[in-house]
């Protein structure tokens, strides 16, 4: 009987849980939880006798591949997959899959309530900012990006978007403005919203150069990955632009420098929360589920990420 093991280090809600156990042992396997688990051995030691494995930001890397002798296929329960060994994971002969979009709608909704919280000064008592009329910039327009537009459109923003792989047209038919560059999309706007994966190119991207085209009021919100932010260039803007704020997600290196020296311009949650909603772990986790019993009985390989 195949055996498939969630190994979560942050946990699906409980209903998310169940919605996977349906239907791994509807099709007649065994499933495992490996959840809030605090040391690697533990990891290790679970993935050992598995055919599959479901997991969130845990990190699949190469000494992971060597302990799953039976490994057949990871799957993501998200959208970005920085956090598995590629690479490696062909070596082994096993697939990797994500599920896009299914837990984009709560990122999307996060990076509202994020926004509404900056603008207000954290809610610390002064007079802060609408959102109303301000010009939203979204960068990359992947699920998470369109659903940031759809949402921005509710709020009454300008909304404009940068991305190299999706056609202008796209971007258009949501009644976005899409602009020719990243650059563009920074001197434009003085919201910003980071959309993009941590890639070889991504990675220190947002730099102070381009954070300090940013109009004045200039705020950056992070939803994406801590990896795309350039820290010293992050610093700098603290330090010379006493106007910016940054809202993140993923708590950057500098997070406790930043939160001492800038409580009224800064804030991280303790804790990556943008996929963290109920909704969002039924989707991913039940896709996840599906996808794997689908490789496993009929070899449907339509989310593979790796070669
Ligand atoms: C994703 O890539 O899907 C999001 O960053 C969510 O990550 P999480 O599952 O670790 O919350």
């Amino acid at each position: 009987m195949a055996k498939v093991l969630v190994a979560t280090d942050k946990p699906f809600a409980a209903v998310a849980v169940k919605g996977i156990r349906d239907v791994v042992e509807g099709a007649g396997m065994e499933l495992e939880l490996l959840e809030k688990y605090t040391q690697k051995s533990q990891l290790l030691n679970a993935v050992k006798d598995v055919d599959a494995v479901i997991i969130r930001s845990d990190i699949i890397d190469a000494e992971v591949l060597d302990a799953a002798k039976q490994l057949k296929i990871v799957v993501r329960a998200g959208a970005g997959y920085d956090n598995v060994d590629l690479d490696s994971a062909t070596a082994h002969n096993v697939v990797v899959m994500n599920t896009p979009g299914q837990n984009s709608n709560a990122v999307a909704e996060l990076v509202f309530g994020m926004l509404v919280y900056g603008a207000r000064n954290f809610f610390n008592g002064t007079s802060g900012s609408e959102l109303k009329g301000k010009k939203l910039g979204i960068l990359a327009y992947g699920n998470v990006g369109r659903n940031v537009a759809r949402i921005a459109k509710g709020f009454d923003m300008e909304i404009y978007a940068y991305d190299a792989y999706t056609p202008v047209i796209t971007i258009e038919n949501d009644g976005v403005k899409p602009v020719a560059s990243t650059e563009e999309l920074f001197k434009t706007c003085q919201i910003v919203s980071l959309h993009i994966p941590a890639t070889a190119e991504t990675k220190a991207s947002i730099n102070y150069e381009l954070m300090n085209y940013m109009p004045k009021g200039a705020m950056v919100v992070n939803t994406a990955r801590k990896e795309v932010m350039d820290e010293a260039g992050l610093t700098k803007m603290f330090e010379e632009r006493t106007d910016f704020k940054y809202i993140s997600d993923i708590k950057p290196g500098i997070d406790a420098e930043l939160s001492a020296k800038y409580p009224d311009r800064y804030f991280a949650t303790p804790k990556k929360m943008g996929a963290q909603t109920a909704e969002a772990n039924i989707n991913a986790g039940i896709a996840a589920a599906k996808q794997i019993v689908d490789y496993i009985q009929t070899g449907n390989t339509q989310f593979k990420v790796n070669k």
